[in-house]
């Protein structure tokens, strides 16, 4: 609690370049006796914590999505929280900063965490798995607590894509004795972490999260796929910077495209335009438009029958619980 406490007012302090006292404040905490499981890292193991993250340069704008209304809402709070957390803290409470984000593949989700550190203008943090994921006892847990050591150092947004990853069985853990106690290493990591560290968790699979994973998140967001008027809409978002309108209307197209995510439409919109470019003036939008209309009709969709199963079985609503499965075998989804 000290610890945290401590934590929060040096990231304040650095924040308005009282770099000083930060500093004084990071040698008092050092000093206190009781050392704190997350401080007691032996470095003889290798590494500062950064080799299991990856620094990524957020490209996408809150604005810039498409966003079911109580995503956008939780967006904005969640950013006057952090923006504000000095008024938050001098009434005892704490800006939330444990976010979990649901829904099938290519809504938004990844785009949505840019998005968050964006607007806080903070460095965006993405875990990598594979140099997580140790195959000796105790590996991972003892690079999860370097990764949590360095990120709790300053104010980030750190994003776990693929969460439901992290506890499934993979290639050489066999003892689940081993993935429980990363799991609930994780749990614990996650509890302490100061709040001026904004978790944001992604899945495609909210129903093999376990309830006590599910509980730690204070905020808990859908990504559904865009219906019918919301393809529609975001096509005609894109349409609107293309050089010449097609012909064809919008509700066509969007007829035409059927179910689709975000990313898939997007993916469809910038293929005519490749063909509409190398046609070099000679080829016009509506042709390739009809061509692009003709591949989309035979392509191979692996993640299209995942994308409504997941539509189904993941409402995430504070009073949906999700099922405590939590041993199929780890899947990867190609991300658009
Ligand atoms: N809700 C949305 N609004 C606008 N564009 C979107 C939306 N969702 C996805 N996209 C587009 O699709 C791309 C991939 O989406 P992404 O955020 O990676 O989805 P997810 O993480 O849910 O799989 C984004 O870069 C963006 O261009
Ligand atoms: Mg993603």
């Amino acid at each position: 609690m000290l610890k945290s406490t401590t934590e929060a007012l040096m990231a304040d302090e650095r924040a308005k370049k009282h770099h000083v006292l930060a500093d004084r404040l990071q040698r008092a905490l050092t000093a206190v006796p009781v050392t704190p499981p997350a401080l007691t890292t032996s470095t003889a193991n290798g590494g500062n914590g950064r080799e299991a993250i990856i620094e990524v340069q957020p490209q996408t704008r809150l604005d810039d999505l498409l966003l079911p209304l109580p995503v956008r809402e939780n967006g904005r709070q969640l950013v006057e929280e952090h923006v504000r957390a000095d008024v938050l803290r001098a009434h005892g409470y704490e800006a939330r900063h444990r976010i979990l984000l649901s829904g099938p593949p290519g809504n938004g989700k990844t785009s949505f965490a840019e998005g968050i550190a964006e607007a806080l203008a903070l460095p965006f943090f993405v875990v990598r798995y594979d140099a997580l994921i140790g195959s000796y006892l105790g590996e991972t847990n003892a690079r999860l607590r370097r990764l949590f050591d360095y990120v709790r150092t300053q104010p980030s947004v750190l994003f776990f894509d693929e969460f439901d990853a992290i506890g499934k069985e993979r290639g050489d853990t066999h003892e689940t004795g081993e993935i429980k106690r990363v799991v609930s290493f994780l749990l614990m990591q996650l509890d302490q972490l100061p709040s001026y560290v904004v978790v944001i968790a992604a899945t495609n699979h909210a129903e093999l999260l376990d309830r006590a994973v599910w509980r730690r998140f204070q905020m808990r967001l859908a990504f559904p796929a865009p219906d019918r008027t919301q393809v529609e809409v975001f096509l005609d978002r894109i349409v609107a910077n293309w050089p010449k309108f097609p012909r064809m209307p919008i509700q066509k197209i969007a007829a035409k495209l059927g179910m689709v995510s975000y990313a898939e439409a997007l993916d469809f919109c910038q293929n005519v335009r490749r063909r509409h470019i190398l046609g070099l003036g000679a080829l016009e939008i509506d042709d390739a438009l009809a061509t692009e209309l003709d591949l989309w009709s035979s392509r191979v969709r692996p993640e299209h029958l995942n994308a409504e199963r997941s539509e189904q079985a993941a409402p995430v609503a504070d009073e949906a619980i999700p099922a405590r499965s939590s041993r199929r075998p780890a899947k990867s989804h190609p991300q658009a």
